[in-house]
């Protein structure tokens, strides 16, 4: 098994970032399914007003999607590869967004409690070290009823899923990873799947992390009981604090 973390994972995803772009629009959906769980956020009047993170933007692809559902907000993305954030600052539609080059760890030490409206996070819980404890950092940025939309590989718990993703990566994603360069990358993509939470579980999560209305929405296509959407607000003092 093939599990990335820390300084390692970032400098996988510096070097994937040249083929990613180009990887990632060729996956049937990617760019849609971002928007729609952007869309599920549900900020009111294209989000004027409101302060909105993307935690793990990567090279841009879901603070596109959050610009898309909230052309009004003032976007934030953070995320721990150079190479991925460089892409990022280099495209002139996401010129308005403020970028934060640093691992979702250390954002405490960057970003003030309670100074945002929404958090996106886009297929970054499943590389975290510490899950629980980037929620409870989510929960401190996030104003009292502040939502929460993670967009993540989830698989749906039926054995069915856990096959189609088997074979999505052995037919599809390996060879184009090994193609790009980056085997070890979507090795790791795979296994990280593999080893996460499956989707129920990961609702759990959010809910003894102190999320409330708390819920779990599907995509389509071949990502149906594999890529999930999870909507969930702030709620300040329900978690189960360590
Ligand atoms: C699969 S990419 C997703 C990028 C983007 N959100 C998207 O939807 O295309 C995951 C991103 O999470 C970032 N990442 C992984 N671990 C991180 C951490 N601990 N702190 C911040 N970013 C992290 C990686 O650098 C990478 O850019």
């Amino acid at each position: 098994m093939t599990l990335l973390r820390g300084d390692a994972l970032s400098a996988a995803f510096d070097h994937g970032s040249a083929a990613y772009d180009r990887l990632v629009a060729a996956s049937p959906g990617y760019h849609a399914h971002l928007r729609r769980s952007a869309r599920r956020l549900g900020l009111p009047d294209g989000g004027r007003g409101l302060r909105v993170l993307d935690l793990g933007c990567g090279t841009g692809a879901s603070t596109a999607a959050l610009l898309a559902a909230a052309p009004h907000a003032r976007i934030t993305g953070a995320d721990a590869s150079a190479g991925m954030l460089d892409r990022a600052v280099a495209k002139s539609g996401l010129a308005g967004v403020d970028f934060v080059h640093a691992p979702v760890e250390q954002l405490a030490d960057r970003l003030r409690p309670g100074s945002y409206d929404a958090v996106f996070a886009g297929y970054l819980f499943r590389n975290l070290d510490d899950p629980d404890k980037a929620l409870t950092l989510v929960r401190d940025l996030l104003v009292p009823d502040g939502r929460l939309a993670v967009h993540e590989y989830t698989l749906g718990g039926s054995p069915v899923h856990r096959a189609v993703w088997n074979a999505v990566c052995s037919v599809i994603i390996h060879p184009a990873g090994r193609l790009a360069g980056d085997a070890e990358l979507y090795r790791h993509l795979r296994d990280s799947v593999a080893d996460f939470d499956t989707a129920p579980a990961f609702a759990r999560r959010l809910r003894r992390a102190g999320f409330a209305d708390v819920r779990v929405l599907p995509l389509p296509g071949w990502q149906t009981g594999i890529t999930h959407t999870f909507v969930g607000r702030s709620a300040p003092g329900a978690g189960e604090r360590p």
